[in-house]
């Protein structure tokens, strides 16, 4: 694999980054993760603004611009023959010498590693069929989750739970409502209305969620921004989670209890067509 690290493309074996980072030493980054189908890269836009956004909110200089981006999303795209899969971007502080909490002197040079991992038949994937199974768990992350951080510890254990309890994923609880998924943003569907928890410092603001607002709207469907519980996502009649990797994924048990006839319903079924449809 032809990996890009500070302007240069390179065989992944050769890409080494410092024990200094402190990406490495303090999670101090922030990444992106964009889909690729058919060797079309998906939603670039979306990522970068928020990439930017994210790097802002952490008084860190984007160290690109948006079509050097776009070169080397494409670059990587053809030097890897990539059809299905991922670009993963992470920008972090960089090299800060000695461990220090301050952030290293204005100037410092970022460290910015893309690369691609191929998924074959991504947006086929069995598991839309059939649903997949989550758990409850609290949310104890910190309370800047509209920054894209690579701190994704909590995230990873949450998944840990969720594989020793036999499930495919968590979500997250606080204050007795659900925020988001471990990695995914969620959704309910009662009625006729899609219920997903509005945007604030408490989630990601998902660039699927945008466009698949943007996209059910379009389709006269009716949103209600608010959040809701673990037991109305269990009385509801289907559930979901959007994320860049996996695009519409229906939900069809929360913690052990079916939602709706515990098979993938008719509103996540056709999103995820739209959803497909608009991005190819
Ligand atoms: N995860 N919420 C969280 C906590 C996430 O980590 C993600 C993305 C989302 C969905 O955002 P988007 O639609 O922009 O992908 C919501 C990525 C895919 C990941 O970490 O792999």
């Amino acid at each position: 694999r032809i990996v890009y690290l500070n302007g240069d493309y390179m065989p992944e074996e050769e890409a080494k980054v410092s024990i200094f980072d402190r990406g490495f030493v303090m999670g101090d980054a922030v990444y992106e993760v964009t889909s690729v189908l058919d060797g079309k890269i998906l939603e670039f836009e979306g990522h970068m603004a928020r990439l930017e956004r994210s790097l802002s909110e952490l008084q860190m200089v984007c160290p690109l611009t948006r079509e050097d981006w776009l070169a080397i999303h494409h670059e990587l795209v053809t030097r890897n023959e990539l059809v299905d899969g991922m670009i993963y971007l992470q920008v972090s502080r960089g090299n800060a010498g000695d461990r220090d909490f301050h952030f290293p002197p204005a100037g410092t040079p970022p460290t910015v590693v893309l690369y691609t991992q191929s998924k074959p038949g991504l947006a086929d994937d069995p598991k839309a069929k059939v649903g997949i199974k989550v758990i409850s768990i609290p949310d104890l992350r910190w309370h800047r989750r509209d920054i894209k951080t690579v701190q994704l510890l909590y995230p990873s254990m949450a998944k840990m739970a969720a594989e020793a309890a036999g499930k495919h994923d968590a979500w997250f609880v606080e204050d007795g409502f659900v925020t988001e998924g471990s990695s995914n943003n969620v959704y309910i569907v009662k009625g006729s209305k899609i219920i997903t928890r509005q945007l604030s410092h408490d989630i990601l603001h998902g660039i699927t969620r945008a466009s698949l607002l943007k996209y059910a709207a379009e389709a006269q469907m009716e949103i209600e921004e608010r959040p809701f519980t673990i037991a109305e996502a269990q009385a509801a009649d289907e559930a979901f989670f959007t994320s860049a990797s996996a695009f519409v994924m229906p939900v069809v048990e929360v913690d052990g209890a079916a939602v709706g006839t515990g098979k993938p319903g008719p509103v996540a079924t056709r999103l995820r067509e739209i959803y497909l449809e608009e991005s190819l």
